[in-house]
């Protein structure tokens, strides 16, 4: 931190910022040019010559601005801020600094987004919220990219293709855009009873929130915080706004993606650009190694909570977001996330579906990016020192000396330390590999915990869910769907179900034949003995 509230990164964007006011019009290699409005034609009437280097350049320029959107979370916005823990309450757990050191502001950079429509659909539309956090620590870049729902649609990432040509507007005509009322969608979810869960969230006003700064965020996953003896701890990070959970209505919604599409992005920037700074508190939930199968669920499922009531969240710091960036394509559009950028002190596990995240993240980025050395783009630049023994590749922007690209070598220049005090470690995870392509029961028991959501509601919060199936499914053309995921209903609440097919013109189904597949909800059975947190 500086004088002011500027932080590192800020200092740094500063090598990047170009302030254009009060200069002279030059093309690309610094000419000063004399006409931009009048190409250069012979005579009165005769064609543009090929020798007008800046109409060529600026035309070109222009023909090459667009770069293909992310293939989901498109439409975002994005501000600056920074993270501050509250104390060295993980210093017990983890080795990251930036999470046990008193005071220590590390820069962020913070993007919210949806996730189905393109980068030019409404703010408003029923869908989830993305909420990407980016930590400059002098450990590295560790991103926290999460959502504004604490599960998801599948277990397993090798789905998500499937999954995301579903949600996505359908492929013949490209109708709906950015919204989740259609057949293809509705069928994957009558298909993949996995996504009941999520898929009560999506229902709920969870799914229409009022303003980013009044929108919770989740890692989602369980993750690992590992300690300096290479102990590990199970994590699951949560974002509490300091505004509280504030959602629209349904009806507003409609109105406002009609009449000011930018409604969320507007709130943002507006609340920033007056100083009423959003602020969220980190929160996590620590589960001890020795007790990761205490739970009627897996730890590694994605489709389940850690119920508050048996492991509840405890404050560790705070993020507060105080800058809007200064230009959207080079920070906004140009940041990337990436899920398996970590620090010393905190680690993954064997989620599939985080598994699979770390795949498709940069794998995706090198096409979006244009290449390899995306890491150098200045929204994208560590402030920690990097060093390694790469080359080359498209948009190479650092000039790197010497002969030494390989490792080890003599030539020159040294190689980069390899290990030491605050390398990564990887957690010495136990592997039990006899079996493949299996999973713990419990991945099966699709509908507790939707039930244990659908009993957490009040009653009006309730009427809005059915209110959201009924709108939804009541656009779904093919009646076997509709059938299809009122069946799945059942499994949730018969009640719930009955109301559904009544808004559908349907009669009402029949009860489930094993209500809940024959499990009680966690936080609602009686014998499950409470589980020891730490
Ligand atoms: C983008 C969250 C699952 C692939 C994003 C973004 C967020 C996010 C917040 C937007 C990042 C930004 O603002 O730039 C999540 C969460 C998931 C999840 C919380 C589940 C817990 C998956 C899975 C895959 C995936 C399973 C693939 C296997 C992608 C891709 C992008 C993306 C390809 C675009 C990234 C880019 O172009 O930079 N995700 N996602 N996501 N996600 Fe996920």
């Amino acid at each position: 931190m500086f004088g002011d509230d500027r932080t590192d990164k800020d200092r740094q964007l500063d090598d990047a910022r170009v302030d254009y006011q009060d200069t002279a019009l030059t093309t690309d290699q610094g000419a000063r040019v004399d006409d931009t409005d009048n190409s250069l034609r012979p005579g009165e009437r005769g064609p543009t010559l090929m020798e007008d280097f800046h109409f060529r350049e600026k035309l070109t320029h222009f023909d090459h601005e667009r770069i293909p959107e992310r293939v989901v979370h498109a439409r975002g916005s994005a501000a600056h801020g920074y993270f501050e823990p509250y104390g060295d309450g993980l210093a017990a757990f983890t080795r990251a600094r930036f999470l046990t050191t008193p005071g220590l502001r590390t820069p962020v950079f913070v993007r919210f987004s949806t996730v189905a429509g393109s980068r030019g659909s409404a703010d408003t539309v029923r869908d989830v919220r993305g909420f990407a956090v980016k930590f400059y620590t002098a450990q590295g870049n560790f991103d926290l990219v999460g959502n504004n729902i604490p599960v998801f649609f599948i277990q397993d990432g090798i789905k998500f293709p499937d999954f995301v040509h579903a949600v996505k507007p359908e492929p013949h005509n490209e109708v709906p855009q950015a919204s989740s009322a259609h057949d293809t969608l509705w069928d994957f979810v009558q298909l993949q009873p996995e996504t009941t869960h999520m898929m009560m969230w999506l229902m709920s006003d969870r799914a229409l929130p009022r303003s980013y700064r009044m929108m919770q965020g989740f890692g989602v996953h369980t993750f690992r915080l590992v300690d300096a003896e290479g102990r590990g701890t199970f994590v699951k990070f949560h974002w509490k706004p300091k505004l509280g959970i504030h959602s629209l209505v349904w009806d507003e919604t409609q109105k406002i993606a009609g009449k000011d599409p930018d409604f969320n992005r507007k709130d943002l920037w507006e609340a920033i650009e007056t100083g009423n700074f959003p602020e969220w508190e980190l929160g996590v939930q620590l589960v001890a190694e020795e007790d990761e199968h205490s739970f009627d669920f897996d730890l590694l499922d994605a489709t389940k909570i850690i119920p508050e009531e048996l492991v509840p969240v405890q404050p560790v710091g705070r993020l507060v977001l105080n800058r809007n960036p200064d230009n959207f394509f080079a920070e906004t559009e140009q940041v990337a996330f990436h899920i398996g950028n970590v620090v010393p002190g905190i680690d993954f596990t064997n989620d599939p579906l985080l598994q699979a995240r770390l795949f498709s993240y940069l794998d995706t980025q090198l096409i979006r990016l244009g290449g390899p050395n995306f890491s150098q783009i200045p929204i994208n630049r560590p402030l920690a020192e990097v060093r390694n023994h790469h080359r080359d590749g498209y948009h190479q922007m650092i000039i790197p000396r010497g002969r030494a690209s390989y490792h080890p070598n003599s030539t020159g220049g040294g190689c980069p330390a390899v290990g030491g005090a605050d390398a990564y470690t990887h957690f010495q995870e136990r592997v039990d590999g006899h079996k493949i392509r299996r999973r713990s029961t419990s991945f099966a028991d699709h509908y507790s915990q939707a039930t244990l959501f659908w009993n957490s509601m009040s009653s009006w919060e309730k009427a809005h869910i059915v209110a959201a199936f009924r709108f939804e499914l009541g656009r779904v053309v093919d009646p076997r769907i509709r059938e299809g995921v009122v069946r799945n209903l059942r499994n949730v609440d018969h009640e719930l179900a009955s109301l559904v097919a009544a808004g559908l013109g349907a009669a009402p189904p029949a009860e489930a034949a094993v209500p809940n597949h024959g499990r009680s909800s966690p936080a609602l059975s009686q014998d499950h003995a409470p589980v020891r947190s730490v």
